[in-house]
């Protein structure tokens, strides 16, 4: 049995795979709506942050995909307080095939998954957000076609959706710039991570000159200035992160055909600016929807039930969870 916690857990090209089953859901979808793959199968979505895209795209993709999602509120569940995260997992187990969670500590998902006995995906941490890095990836190629040697620069916090991009574009062999400020770059630890990952292109640079940043590159990336649970620092980063804003400007000094993202929500005026994010070169809602598609998925993968014509191509998605898989339902 496998888990989506870390981009860096999976090979590209079992993400590559999910990426193709993605594209194929998505089309699928637009035409025909989805077949019922995930039938009588049950999602339960741990919240312990707010969330619109998270919360709706997992809703959706289980409903699309003939399955049932139950959002369980931070009140409700208080997991480590309440109830120990270690019984929770059991618990829930007990009930539903897969485990949605989304926590402040990344160590809370981790132990979710150690104790579950069906899949637990990661819907973000303070440490990442695997599953918004799918979808980015997957708007990046929607645009160009491919992802090996793009070049892509992250402004502002060097933050969870920073990590999961940096993984994924090491696994896809995306040139990475980071520009943040300093106090506000990555640590070295995931650089070194994103390093060891490596394929073909991928490169990373970390400059604290946001123009330097984004100098020719195909995709400008940014997020908020402050996540959630950085809340009492909001005043002291709004000092700070100004000169990273997305805007006109700074844009002028990316590829003509450059592509803007933003995972969202975003603080319009202050790490991008209504005329970008409104703006011809904005992909923000193709990105937000693509969540959709992307969690599609990687629902799908991790409950094994690729349609029929998926299987049977000697990928990995095929093998995986066969000998460990949990004798349930
Ligand atoms: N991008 C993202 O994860 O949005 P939500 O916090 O609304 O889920
Ligand atoms: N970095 C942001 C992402 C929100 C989707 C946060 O953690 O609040």
């Amino acid at each position: 049995m496998k888990h989506f916690l870390d981009i860096a857990d999976w090979t590209s090209e079992d993400l590559g795979q999910m990426l193709e089953l993605a594209t194929t859901l998505k089309t699928e979808w637009q035409q025909d709506g989805n077949p019922a793959v995930l039938k009588q199968k049950a999602l339960a979505m741990v919240f312990q942050k707010p969330s619109l895209r998270t919360r709706m795209s997992f809703e959706m993709g289980m409903q699309h995909l003939g399955g049932h999602a139950i959002y369980l509120s931070p009140a409700e569940i208080g997991l480590g307080k309440r109830e120990s995260i270690a019984d929770v997992a059991r618990v829930l187990s007990g009930y539903v095939d897969i485990i949605m969670a989304r926590t402040f500590d990344h160590e809370h998902v981790l132990e979710l998954a150690r104790w579950s006995a069906v899949p637990v995906i990661n819907g973000l941490t303070d440490y990442n957000h695997p599953c918004q890095a799918m979808a980015d990836l997957l708007t990046i190629y929607e645009n160009y076609g491919r992802l090996e040697g793009l070049r892509m620069a992250y402004l502002g916090d060097s933050n969870n959706v920073t990590t999961s991009l940096l993984m994924g574009a090491a696994q896809f062999g995306v040139k990475m710039t980071i520009g943040s400020p300093e106090g506000y770059q990555p640590e070295e630890q995931v650089l070194d991570k994103a390093r060891k990952l490596a394929h073909n292109a991928f490169s990373v640079e970390v400059t604290s000159d946001p123009q330097a940043a984004v100098e020719g590159v195909d995709v400008v990336y940014t997020d908020t200035w402050t996540s959630m649970g950085q809340e009492e620092e909001a005043e002291k980063r709004r000092q700070v992160f100004p000169p990273f804003q997305v805007n006109s400007d700074l844009l002028r000094h990316a590829a003509d055909h450059a592509i803007v993202l933003h995972c969202l929500p975003a603080h319009r005026g202050e790490e991008i600016t209504d005329e970008v994010a409104d703006g011809p070169q904005s992909r923000l809602f193709p990105q937000a929807e693509n969540r959709l598609h992307a969690q599609k998925a990687i629902l799908v993968t991790l409950l094994d039930a690729m349609p029929k014509a998926k299987k049977g191509k000697g990928g990995k998605g095929d093998k995986k969870d066969k000998k460990d898989k949990k004798g349930k339902k």
